[in-house]
């Protein structure tokens, strides 16, 4: 007769509030009707607050990798050279989408678990006097390593030596959890989803682009059809779209970005600093070992080294099983030696509790040996 919630604490897809549940629930509207283009015109001015812009956003039906590619079949051609800094399975992604689209990938790689170094990013760009990279492709926050990389300290190496390339920026794990100011960091696509940090489904791309962005949207010769925001771009600020879209996630959206309105951002990305800090904690006091180091570890998400002898799918199971709790798995080079802790979206410190409670409970269970109660009482430390 109980029924169990279940704790989504894979880094996406999020938990969903109640409150967004409820907003999806409503009849399909005309798209092109009064109605449903005065409700799409709030969303999308609304969502400028989350990325920090006074440039236009735009959401089309897709997945963050859709928003990924749209970012590069609009602004680079087949043959031109980017600049992929990797340091995890999904900026590999990245460079992995711009290859299948012709372009020259160069790669800067950096080990799992560190994060781009904004130096090395200085001494390749430098090299570059002739200007060849028309972009840069970085993970804002990689959620194969939970490191977040710093986008701040690279876009300002990229002015001061006053490279022209374009900085393309996957933000899929972090907008709306961890602070990435559009139009202060001078940064030129911004890309995301709808299932992670803005509580949502999954089902929407959702892109800034920055003026520089827009004028080469225009210049790109890669075909497209599906993504080419040239045909976006007359339709804006008109609450038009230029395929049918996906209703209720806007209607959903309307109500996560009025709970984003009560909260404040700032105090948003402060929870989500001050839960990770607890995981982190919690975890630690288990005697796991967090993959990132403190600086420049994720508020979103933590990569936890498995213990010895405890295989991820037994972890997974017993979590899933027993107490409710989904995890993430290790991805590329870190399957089956890694499991990935989200914390990310409607989130509150009694649910770290409850996870870190069952992880400690499961890991007893499967016979490694910790203290009872560590974790809770880390973490609890660590939040206060
Ligand atoms: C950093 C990052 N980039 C890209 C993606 C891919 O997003 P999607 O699965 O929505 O296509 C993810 C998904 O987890 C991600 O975390």
């Amino acid at each position: 007769v109980v029924e169990h919630r279940v704790y989504l604490q894979a880094p996406g897809p999020t938990n969903i509030p109640q409150r967004i549940l409820k907003a999806l629930d409503q009849r399909n509207m005309a798209s092109r009707g009064p109605e449903f283009t005065a409700l799409a015109q709030e969303v999308l001015e609304g969502l400028k607050d989350i990325f920090e812009t006074d440039n236009e956003v735009v959401v089309l039906p897709g997945s963050g990798s859709g928003a990924m590619e749209a970012a590069i079949v609009n602004t680079l051609s087949p043959g031109e050279a980017v600049l992929a800094l990797r340091s995890g399975h999904f900026a590999n992604r990245f460079g992995e989408i711009a290859q299948a689209h012709d372009m020259k990938v160069d790669t800067v790689d950096f080990e799992w678990g560190e994060p781009v170094s904004p130096e090395a990013v200085r001494q390749v760009l430098a090299e570059d006097d002739q200007h060849r990279y028309k972009a840069i492709l970085l993970t804002h926050n990689e959620t194969s390593t939970g490191v977040t990389n710093d986008v701040e300290a690279i876009s300002q190496v990229r002015r001061e030596l006053d490279h022209p390339a374009l900085l393309l920026v996957d933000a899929v794990s972090s907008l709306g959890c961890i602070e990435l100011p559009f139009d202060d960091w001078e940064l030129d696509v911004v890309a995301t989803g709808s299932q992670k940090g803005l509580m949502l489904p999954p089902g929407l791309a959702i892109l800034a682009l920055s003026d520089r962005a827009w004028q080469a949207t225009e210049e790109s010769k890669t075909s497209r059809w599906y993504w080419d925001l040239r045909r976006v771009e007359p339709l804006l600020g008109s609450g038009l779209f230029p395929y049918t879209p996906p209703q209720p996630l806007i209607f959903a959206l309307r109500e996560a970005l009025t709970m984003f309105k009560e909260e404040g951002l700032e105090n948003v990305f402060a929870r989500h600093e001050r839960l990770a800090r607890g995981v982190r904690a919690g975890v630690r006091a288990l005697g796991l070992e967090v993959l990132a180091g403190e600086e420049h570890a994720s508020n979103s998400v933590t990569t936890v080294l498995l213990p010895e002898g405890i295989a991820y799918e037994e972890l997974a199971a017993r979590m899933r099983s027993h107490y409710g709790v989904v995890l993430g798995d290790g991805l590329g080079e870190l399957s089956d030696r890694a499991f990935r802790i989200g914390h990310l979206g409607a989130l509150h410190e009694t649910d770290i509790f409850a996870v870190l409670g069952a992880l400690e409970a499961a890991l007893f269970e499967l016979g490694m040996e910790c203290s009872e109660g560590a974790a809770v009482a880390a973490a609890a430390r660590a939040v206060r």
